[in-house]
């Protein structure tokens, strides 16, 4: 490979970066991808804000009025470039077993064959630049740093918000610290002279993972999951295959501080697929009736959990920032992130009202009588008002439109969110989107019976994957697209963890399923959810107090009507039946789904699972 000082580029290594295999690392891709120059990017505030104007001066990102959202900014993508891209996706392990039947799978050197000559020249005209991050707190030992080399000053910016991003990452690296090594382009190098577009990208896309050298190369988008590398990539592919490896977990769960009126904390991480309410949870407000309860966040989309020499599960959040769904929310959906984004953030795809403001669906709702905006430009840049809205249907913001914005900014911060420690996780919540079958809230009876629960579960998808158009698929653990190996391994991986941390004597994390979707005849949901989840979660702390109530029925064991606070909500015994009741025949049905998942994933499907299932089976026919 010819070195980047034959072509006459310089790599400019700042003198605190004392990595030789990094180093070389950098001056290899350097060479490879031919950029026009190279950036070490320090993540200070003034880099921050230099890198933000370069964008503007690009046309990528318009600068929103400071007088409504100080230091906040509107990018607007390609309009082909605006979701994660799962058929793009892929698992590139020796073995094709090893990625298993849930991922696309292409063996290494075929992939980097395919990839060399996109990669060849890809950065030309374009700046590459070096992002240092640590996922977790910087040092801690559930942390991991990674590098992403980038030729989108896009992506830097928004690394700088969601991850701990920065010359800090150096000292912890020193001379021989081990890194994912990340390497992202949006594949549209440009000729001499060619003026850039607002949005670089290629049709071409290439989402790719190297398991045995937990690599990880992005070619082609430039948008969330498929660019800013920290994220699904490697905090929930790579590291899962680390996971398994090193004995533990990386989920797809935000995690939430829970404080009762006397004073007790609790953390639970839930996990549920993209775009159903994580960070709403996470950031949720009790309702009247439960003065007294605090809820705070930790994470709102990813969990690193390592056990702890006493058995119990320690988690970190690894992100440092939110990359979340914006329509929807609102001051009455979620307050806490409303109020976190009214200044120092980014947005993606949403409306530009006529003040120089942001809008999306959903806002309408904010308080009571307030009105659609008369006149906005759309995510496409075109104009957009209400009668345009009835006539032809357009969205205002993308569905899958996003705020990328720092955890600093949530006023629900919780107090431990940066510590290297972690917390320790009292419970696991495993939620689907859907509209019938599931109740509410269910708690397993074990380790076994959660697990199976996570694994089997469904949900109606969503826009935030290409082509998300709610139809039911099986997502077990919320995972379906970021479990980076065998999906019946990672069942096993869970099992085995749970039988160590059983071995240590240690008390287990309970596990629960909950649904916040079901629907009525009318099609509308019939549970309040957002505020009014905190009676869930209430239940939950009192089951693992030892004082909270249920019955047993045959996948577990679920609230009665008396055995939830109603203080302050209207919602009657026949609505909590509806959200509640457990059809023999659509749970039939439901197992049958449960019988074609296992018969997908036969290959090292755990015993235990297809026992539980048995059971499960052998209950219902009682
Ligand atoms: C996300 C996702 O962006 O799950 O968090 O798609
Ligand atoms: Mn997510």
């Amino acid at each position: 490979m010819n070195h980047p000082a034959m072509q006459g580029l310089a790599l400019n290594v700042p003198a605190h970066v004392k990595h030789a295999k990094l180093i070389a690392w950098v001056a290899d891709v350097a060479a490879m991808c031919k950029p026009d120059a190279v950036y070490w990017c320090d993540g200070s505030q003034a880099e921050y804000q230099h890198l933000c104007q370069r964008l503007v001066d690009g046309g990528t990102m318009q600068k929103l009025n400071p007088l409504k959202r100080p230091n906040s900014f509107l990018a607007l993508s390609d309009p082909s470039d605006v979701a994660r891209v799962e058929d793009r996706t892929y698992i590139c392990s020796a073995n094709k077993e090893d990625a298993g039947p849930t991922n696309n799978w292409v063996a290494p050197a075929e992939m980097r064959a395919t990839l060399a000559p996109l990669f060849d020249g890809c950065m030309k005209g374009r700046t590459l630049y070096v992002v240092p991050f640590s996922m977790g707190p910087l040092g801690s030992p559930i942390a991991h740093i990674g590098i992403e080399l980038s030729d989108s000053p896009y992506v830097a910016v928004n690394m700088k918000l969601m991850t701990r991003m920065g010359r800090a990452v150096y000292d912890v690296l020193g001379a021989e610290g081990d890194f994912v090594p990340c390497i992202h382009t949006v594949g549209a190098p440009l000729a001499a002279g060619q003026q850039d577009v607002a949005w670089p990208c290629n049709k071409t896309k290439y989402i790719v993972h190297y398991p045995e050298t937990r690599e990880i190369w992005s070619y082609g988008s430039g948008y969330g999951g498929n660019a800013l590398l920290g994220k699904k990539c490697f905090a929930l592919r790579i590291a899962s295959i680390m996971g398994r490896d090193e004995g533990w977990l990386a989920e797809h769960m935000l995690i939430l501080g829970v404080t009762n009126p006397q004073g007790r904390k609790y953390h639970v991480a839930a996990a549920f697929p993209s775009a159903c309410g994580k960070t709403n949870f996470s950031m949720l407000v009790p309702p009247a009736g439960f003065e007294g309860w605090k809820v705070t966040t930790i994470g709102d989309d990813i969990a690193w959990i390592k056990p702890s020499a006493d058995g119990r599960l320690r988690a970190i959040n690894p992100e440092a920032g939110y990359f979340g769904v914006a329509p929807g929310t609102n001051m009455l959906t979620n307050p806490n992130c409303m109020r976190s984004l009214t200044k120092d953030t980014i947005f993606t795809n949403v409306a530009l009202t006529d003040d120089g403001d942001v809008w999306w669906e959903g806002m309408e709702h904010d308080a009571p009588g307030k009105a659609l905006p008369a006149h906005l430009i759309d995510w496409q840049g075109h104009d957009w008002t209400p009668e345009i809205a009835k006539q032809t249907g357009a969205k205002a913001a993308h569905p899958n439109s996003r705020f990328t914005v720092a955890a600093t900014n949530n006023p629900a911060l919780d107090s431990a969110w940066d510590d290297p420690k972690g917390v320790t996780i009292d419970a696991f919540i495993f939620g689907g989107r859907r509209s019938t079958t599931v109740p509410l809230v269910t708690e397993a009876r074990n380790w076994t019976e959660g697990v199976y629960m996570a694994a089997t579960m469904g949900s109606e998808t969503t826009a935030a994957m290409a082509g998300g158009n709610g139809s039911v698929r099986r997502d077990p653990f919320a995972m379906l697209p970021f479990t980076g190996y065998n999906m019946s391994d990672y069942f096993q991986h869970w099992l085995d963890m749970g039988q160590k941390l059983a071995a240590k004597g240690a008390k287990l994390p309970k596990i629960y399923t909950a649904n916040w979707f079901r629907k009525g005849e009318d099609g509308k949901f019939v549970w309040p959810g957002y505020g009014e989840n905190m009676r869930v979660l209430k239940w939950m702390i009192e089951r693992i107090d030892g004082s909270g109530q249920g019955h047993e029925h045959f996948s577990g064991i679920s609230p009665r009507y008396q055995d939830l606070n109603w203080t302050g909500l209207n919602f009657s015994a026949e609505q909590f039946d509806i959200v509640t009741r457990m059809d023999k025949a659509d749970w039939q049905q439901e197992l049958a789904l449960h019988t074609e998942l296992f018969t997908q994933l036969a290959h090292h499907l755990p015993q235990a699972l297809k026992d539980t299932k048995a059971a499960i089976e052998k209950r219902m026919a009682a």
